[in-house]
């Protein structure tokens, strides 16, 4: 009998039955949630990720897909309790990128074969609908064959619709919490989880292809409200989820807080893998900053995404949501070569995928 099985047998027939459930039927109902997420243990973390993995093997072999990060502006409008570039925490840095630096990120990740471009940044009113959708329709001029994902928080859905018709094709609005009660514990009482969600709702109508997450570990976040965000995940249906462990900002109310843990992630990260079988999960920079070998973790708990930083070097500092954010302070190029190396290590590889498997390439 091999390690795994002697491990399996050790822990309740009940949670491997509820686990077993989830992946024959991919959903779970809110106290199988909860009494899954109460009892788990090392044993059942450890089953719960073998199937995981079982299913991302399935349905994406040994493939990682790569997204280049672009964080063209740290002014945000908003005073999330946990962020580090809320609008209070006067010691942050700021910076805006111009379109045409933006353009030269997308240029160099492009030389790197990435496919996809994720504008990622604070809520910033100098970036007004106009300046945007100029911005997106020269990217997607010079871009054809790329994906432009938006990441840039609450917007009208009038505003949606202009950057969609300009060409976005992907946005990242993660609900960080269902709960309109631990809503409101982690931000101030001008957002509502009511209008994230319908931020959320609107993005799917325009045509979207949606991503939503949670930070795990958040203050105050109970295994109810754990449970009520897998619920919400799949009713939404995004295409991608975005998840990692909640780290304190020294400059936030929150600097005190203890941060979110590594196997509560990863617990996470194989849930949804079994919900959404299908979905794209990538292993967050968060997660790769709580350990040295985070990511590669997450993805051997079933996430399938990378999302490196191309944004340029001097500025990658100042983009600081949390304490020690992971940046080896390698160019783009360098840090690809590293993750290529990472993921080879782990029995991975990273592709870029042009959408039709002919023009699949290693990266
Ligand atoms: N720790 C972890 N994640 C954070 N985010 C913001 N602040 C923190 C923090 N202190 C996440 C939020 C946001 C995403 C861009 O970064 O979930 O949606």
């Amino acid at each position: 009998m091999n390690n795994f099985i002697k491990k399996t047998l050790d822990f309740s027939k009940d949670l491997k039955d509820l686990i077993d459930k989830l992946e024959a039927e991919q959903t779970l109902s809110k106290e199988e949630w909860m009494t899954l997420i109460q009892h788990r243990s090392a044993e059942s973390d450890a089953y719960l990720a073998e199937r995981a993995r079982a299913v991302q093997q399935k349905h994406y072999g040994n493939q990682i897909y790569v997204r280049g990060l672009i964080e063209f502006t740290n002014y945000c409008k908003n005073d999330c309790y946990y962020c580090g570039i809320r609008r209070s925490n006067s010691h942050a840095q700021r910076y805006r990128l111009t379109p045409e630096q933006i353009l030269d990120c997308c240029h160099q990740g492009y030389k790197l074969g990435f496919r996809t471009f994720v504008l990622q940044g604070g809520e910033d009113g100098f970036y007004t609908d106009a300046i945007l959708v100029d911005l997106i329709s020269r990217i997607r001029q010079e871009f054809p064959n790329c994906a432009i994902t938006l990441s840039i928080g609450e917007r009208s859905k009038e505003s949606y619709q202009a950057f969609y018709d300009a060409g976005a094709n992907r946005y990242l609005l993660r609900h960080e919490t269902y709960n309109q009660t631990h809503y409101s514990h982690l931000h101030p009482a001008t957002l509502t989880a009511q209008n994230r969600q319908r931020c959320l709702w609107d993005l799917k109508e325009v045509g979207y292809q949606v991503g939503t997450g949670i930070m795990v570990g958040s203050p105050g976040q109970t295994s109810e409200h754990l449970a009520e965000d897998l619920l919400f995940m799949k009713k939404l249906n995004p295409q991608m989820i975005g998840i990692g462990p909640f780290i304190p900002h020294h400059d936030t109310p929150f600097a005190n807080q203890e941060s979110g843990t590594m196997e509560l992630t990863l617990f996470l990260l194989s849930a949804i893998r079994l919900m959404i079988p299908k979905v794209l999960l990538p292993a967050t920079t968060a997660l790769g900053t709580i350990a040295p070998d985070g990511r590669e973790r997450g993805i051997l708990a079933g996430a399938n995404v990378i999302m490196p930083n191309l944004s340029p070097t001097n500025v990658r500092e100042k983009y600081l949501l949390y304490d020690n954010k992971l940046h080896t302070g390698d160019e783009s190029a360098q840090a690809v070569l590293h993750l290529q190396k990472s993921m080879k290590n782990i029995g991975y590889q990273i592709v870029v995928d042009r959408g039709d498997s002919k023009n699949k390439k290693n990266l």
